[in-house]
């Protein structure tokens, strides 16, 4: 087993820093330079079959259904169809509406959790067409699917998911750029963001390279009890998984908000205890997310920044994980990235068992 952890100190370190590599086998052979467009044949549908959906639905548990809410929104960008994420979990239990010219995407790492496998279940039985964003090949949820796109991320041991979820990021914006250009994409557009998801491995390795930055932050925040984690639009997911790994390795009360609802109620909490980690990218909301942090300093609350080089904060003090600056619809799959090291290293200054949580288990598949 040591030999497999190739010198790191848990699976997890492992996998975070394998990821400009698994992301650039996402992506092999999948990029069509001449059109603009992903060549994603595993689909099995034809452009006429994409271009006659006009709504997606995603469907995952746990992180995978947090990065679908990322797809959701990529989608909506870049495809401009109504697209919106569940729960899997929930959604077999409510009897869903199923229809014809929805496109359903199951989200999985092991391919084998039950509430998304009975999902897409339920899903066929009422004839509607499922694809999967599954790593492990001929899973149940693999095999279950009508077609899809796989992540080849490789093994992922560490029971809270980096790599896969990022691939599944990736694979959203693959996903998106087929659903686009058979719409109102151009190809110039589409080309811009092939560009991009081009440059995204090396974008993760210069993030990697800030680690021991990060760490640092993460003393000073695994200090509280409780923290929130927050950001708007695209960035909400990525609060919304920020929070969920923190609190799944480092034990520590997190909860993400919409940056956007501070003001509607949880700012009452905000004191001198409750460290606040804000997503704030550089986008058309840059702004409006600054405001947000200036009224929770003004509360004696601190903040943490995951933001890009040139947004500026002003007077504000602040301190800052900067990322790199990839295309708009692309910027979660990178805010994501140091969220994982910080969880990462909250959980190490505290000694927890990092790769086998209290509690969880890497795949659920019993009822
Ligand atoms: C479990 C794990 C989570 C994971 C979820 C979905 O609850 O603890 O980390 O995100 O299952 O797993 P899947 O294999 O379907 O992506």
């Amino acid at each position: 087993e040591d030999l497999d952890l190739g010198g790191y100190p848990h699976y997890m370190a492992k996998e975070i820093q394998e990821q400009p590599e698994s992301v650039a086998r996402m992506i092999r052979g999948r990029l069509d330079d001449r059109f603009g467009v992903a060549r994603l044949d595993g689909l099995n549908l034809t452009p006429r079959e994409l271009r006659g959906f006009s709504r997606v639905k995603i469907l995952g548990c746990g992180s995978a259904y947090y990065v679908g809410q990322i797809g959701a929104t990529m989608i909506e960008e870049l495809a401009r169809i109504p697209a919106d994420a569940e729960a899997a979990s929930e959604f077999r239990y409510r009897n869903p509406i199923i229809e014809a010219d929805t496109l359903y995407i199951a989200v999985s790492q092991s391919g084998e959790t039950i509430d998304t496998a009975f999902a897409v279940e339920e899903i066929k039985r009422k004839g509607g067409r499922v694809v999967g964003l599954v790593n492990v090949v001929g899973s149940t949820i693999a095999r279950a699917c009508d077609g899809g796109v796989y992540l080849h991320a490789g093994p992922e041991i560490a029971v809270a998911s980096t790599k896969a979820l990022t691939n599944m990021a990736v694979g959203f914006a693959l996903i998106a750029l087929s659903l686009g250009r058979v719409r109102d994409l151009s190809n110039a557009d589409g080309q811009r963001i092939i560009d991009a998801i081009r440059a995204l491995p090396g974008q993760i390795k210069s993030i990697l390279d800030f680690e021991p930055e990060i760490a640092e932050h993460a003393k000073a925040v695994a200090a509280a009890n409780s923290l929130f984690f927050v950001g708007r639009v695209r960035g909400y997911p990525v609060a919304r998984e920020g929070a969920q790994k923190f609190k799944e390795i480092s034990y520590r009360h997190a909860e993400a908000y919409q940056t956007s609802e501070l003001k509607h109620g949880p700012l009452a909490l905000i004191d001198e205890s409750l460290p606040t980690v804000a997503v704030v990218p550089s986008d058309e909301l840059t702004e409006r997310n600054l405001a947000a942090v200036q009224q929770i300093k003004a509360r004696g609350g601190s903040v943490l920044a995951v933001t890009h080089e040139n947004v500026d904060f002003g007077e504000l003090d602040v301190p800052r994980i900067v990322v790199p600056k990839t295309e708009p619809e692309l910027d979660p799959i990178l805010l994501t990235i140091p969220l994982q090291l910080l969880a990462y290293h909250a959980a190490l200054t505290l000694g927890y068992d990092i790769d086998k949580p209290r509690n969880l288990a890497k795949s659920v598949t019993v009822e």
